[in-house]
């Protein structure tokens, strides 16, 4: 590891600084990502908005995912996107999707986060928080419910039907089943994300001409759950789903109780995603992993979604010395791809770059766990976020900023969790 800051290093300036971009990426009610690269409400970004929102106004935290829920559909699904006002600086805008929940979106969703992050918002301050709460709740157990009629395979593992689903767009998860579409057809588009952070650093357009190819599919399908089901020659088990919301179950649940709410059949869905874990073990690889729904093929890829299992509340020991392999091998956090992986891009997005919330979730749950690298993981994330700002993610060998700058989920894991003292 390069030096170290010193142990008594002052961060008060950081502290108003992650406050400032909070503040500053405010549009009255929810919180964009970024200004430019990321315009509107993206589904976990607000989650760890809320969270950060939480550690000096807890009134605004509640709104944020309260406006979340505000998009939520019919079915429980809670859209990636809310499109809450028009901006053409972003690509594929709700024209494009065509969707008709009650605010423009998206049609796919993203992790449930939001659901763990409403039980601290309550923790934080019950008597504040039992109300507005108890209004979530249903919406909550909706969602959570949506996904395991909608996205659960045969095998029990939770799946997504697009790589922006699971927040981890380029990861090598989505490759195998990327290759099997052929895009023809997608028509001419223009990219806005490389007008806004170089295209090094994003994914190509071997995967971009899919995504949009997706999105049309989708569209044709009128974002029907069960013609998505059927139609889609996308559906890849995914840790980052599967782990999120194993964690935002037993949080619900936890908190149901405690609160005197309906938790009525939560038990037996706990029970049955905890044994659908076992699906994305990979047995040949001897870790989590992804596979491609149609064929099993395993993606062979230790990723950072690998070592989500500690926050899932699963006791993963043969985990631990993955993890110890990967941070010997990249000094600046958890890679979002081994380093020793052939397919590893220290800068591109979600092969090899460094993510604060992934390191967030993978550091709490690990300590949680009784792991000790759960604490290393902060540290680490505390280092890079204090040398390099708060960037959207950064290269886990030199500590390079990369991506989006001012970002909003950075920021937030800097004041709920890198920041502070262990
Ligand atoms: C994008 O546009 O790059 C987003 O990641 C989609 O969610």
């Amino acid at each position: 590891m390069t030096e170290t800051l010193a142990a008594d290093a002052d961060f008060s300036d950081r502290d108003a600084a992650a406050r400032a971009i909070l503040t500053g990426n405010d549009r009255g009610g929810y919180t964009v990502p970024t200004a430019g690269l990321y315009p509107y409400q993206w589904n976990w970004d607000s989650a760890f908005a809320s969270l950060g929102f939480a550690q000096f106004d807890l009134e605004r935290a509640w709104r944020e995912i309260e406006t979340l829920f505000s998009g939520q559909w019919e079915s429980g699904q809670v859209p990636h996107i809310l499109f809450h006002k028009p901006d053409p600086g972003y690509f594929p805008g709700p024209d494009v999707w065509g969707c008709t929940g009650p605010i423009p979106s998206s049609g796919i969703t993203q992790p449930p986060v939001a659901l763990s992050f409403a039980t601290r918002l309550l923790a934080a301050d019950p008597a504040l928080g039992a109300a507005r709460f108890a209004a979530l709740y249903p919406k909550m157990r909706k969602w959570a419910e949506w996904f395991l009629r909608w996205r659960r395979d045969e095998k029990g593992a939770i799946f997504v039907v697009h790589p922006w689903e699971s927040g981890r767009d380029n990861a090598p998860d989505w490759d195998n089943a990327m290759d099997a579409i052929d895009p023809q057809g997608v028509g001419y588009y223009e990219r806005r994300d490389t007008q806004h952070v170089d295209a090094s650093m994003r994914p190509t357009k071997y995967d971009y001409d899919r995504y949009i190819w997706l999105v049309q599919r989708g569209k044709a399908l009128e974002w029907d759950d069960a013609r998505l089901a059927q139609d889609n020659p996308f559906r890849v088990a995914d840790p980052t789903m599967h782990f999120i919301l194993l964690r935002a179950l037993r949080d619900l649940y936890a908190a149901g109780e405690a609160q005197g709410l309906d938790t009525a059949g939560m038990a037996e869905q706990l029970a049955e995603l905890e044994a659908g874990a076992q699906a994305l073990w990979n047995p040949g690889m001897g870790f989590y992993d992804s596979y491609n729904c149609a064929n099993g093929i395993w993606s062979n890829a230790l990723t950072n979604a690998s070592f989500l299992c500690w926050f899932a509340g699963l006791d993963a020991p043969e985990m631990a010395q993955h993890l110890s392999r990967v941070l010997d091998a990249a000094p600046y956090g958890v890679p979002s791809l081994a380093p020793f992986d052939p397919r590893f891009d220290a800068r591109r997005y979600w092969r090899g770059p460094t993510w604060g919330m992934m390191n967030m979730m993978i550091g709490e749950g690990a300590s949680e766990r009784g792991v000790a690298l759960g604490e290393e993981v902060r540290k680490r994330t505390r280092e890079v976020i204090a040398r390099y700002g708060f960037v959207e993610y950064f290269d886990p060998m030199t500590g390079a900023a990369a991506g989006g700058k001012a970002f909003t989920w950075t920021a937030a894991v800097w004041l709920a969790w890198a920041g502070k003292e262990g």
